[in-house]
């Protein structure tokens, strides 16, 4: 992950990002008095869905950053500063709850165990990440950019982790989790920003990328990042990125 968010930028102009995390609240389907542990919080407009309809709600996030804003944001709702796959909980939760997070964070069978730890037997998991072959094209064109300007093996900084169906749902498996419920499909979204959407997503999420490089080169990669991806990706002035969603549930197996 970035070392910090910048959780101002990410509400204004990311939001689609916990935007498309509504629909995966209906799976989750938090009842009343519940408690339920909402992972990877952000700026906490999903924490703040699920404590609607009833349930207590812990959101955390590994960025001090986006825990500020969302404490700002909803100061009637907890949130801690917490990492994945350090979480502390031991069977507390109905449920735990992911969006759009878990495809930052590796090791996964690190999270994987800490989630699982944190629910209660019977409880539910239910996340969604980028899968197998998300932004396939964004990525390839990061690749490409870096080679370009001579920097070899660009894999190195890729940050991201997609798994397949089986893959993920076999590390849940070795964690006790049966799952009931895994789908891997398409959800291509239109960026803010017009012409210069991609830019900005680029500088929000794949700033690893621009690591070894200097301001210029940077301005240099973003030139041929959109040069190559914009006969895919870019329609009448607007981006769209090749996200592919993978969406899991499944319950804790009560212990043998
Ligand atoms: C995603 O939600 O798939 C995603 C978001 C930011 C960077 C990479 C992927």
């Amino acid at each position: 992950m970035p070392p910090d968010w910048n959780a101002g930028l990410y509400d204004a102009c990311h939001s689609f990002v916990w935007e498309f995390g509504r629909d995966l609240l209906a799976v989750l389907a938090p009842q009343p008095g519940e408690r339920i542990l909402d992972v990877g919080c952000g700026t906490g407009h999903l924490t703040a869905e699920i404590a609607q309809a009833g349930a207590t709600v812990l959101g955390v996030d590994r960025s001090a950053a986006m825990i500020a804003h969302a404490r700002e944001n909803f100061p009637l709702l907890r949130f801690e500063v917490q990492d994945v796959c350090e979480l502390p909980y031991q069977a507390e939760f109905d449920a735990v709850f992911s969006s759009a997070v878990l495809h930052w964070v590796q090791p996964p069978e690190i999270a994987a165990a800490a989630m699982v730890r944190a629910l209660k037997p019977g409880g539910r998991l239910v996340f969604e990440l980028g899968g197998r072959g998300n932004i396939q094209i964004l990525v390839d064109s990061a690749y490409h950019a870096l080679r370009q300007l001579g920097i070899n093996q660009p894999e190195r900084f890729n940050p991201w982790y997609y798994p397949s169906v089986a893959e993920y749902s076999a590390i849940l498996e070795r964690c006790g989790i049966e799952v009931t419920f895994a789908h891997l499909f398409d959800r291509p979204t239109p960026l803010k920003d017009g012409e210069r959407g991609l830019e900005a997503w680029f500088r929000m999420f794949g700033s690893r990328f621009m690591e070894p490089l200097d301001d210029a080169g940077a301005g240099e990669f973003l030139r041929l990042v959109s040069d190559y991806a914009a006969p895919h990706l870019l329609r009448d002035g607007i981006w769209s990125a090749d996200y592919r969603r993978l969406r899991i549930a499944g319950r804790r197996l009560p212990p043998a």
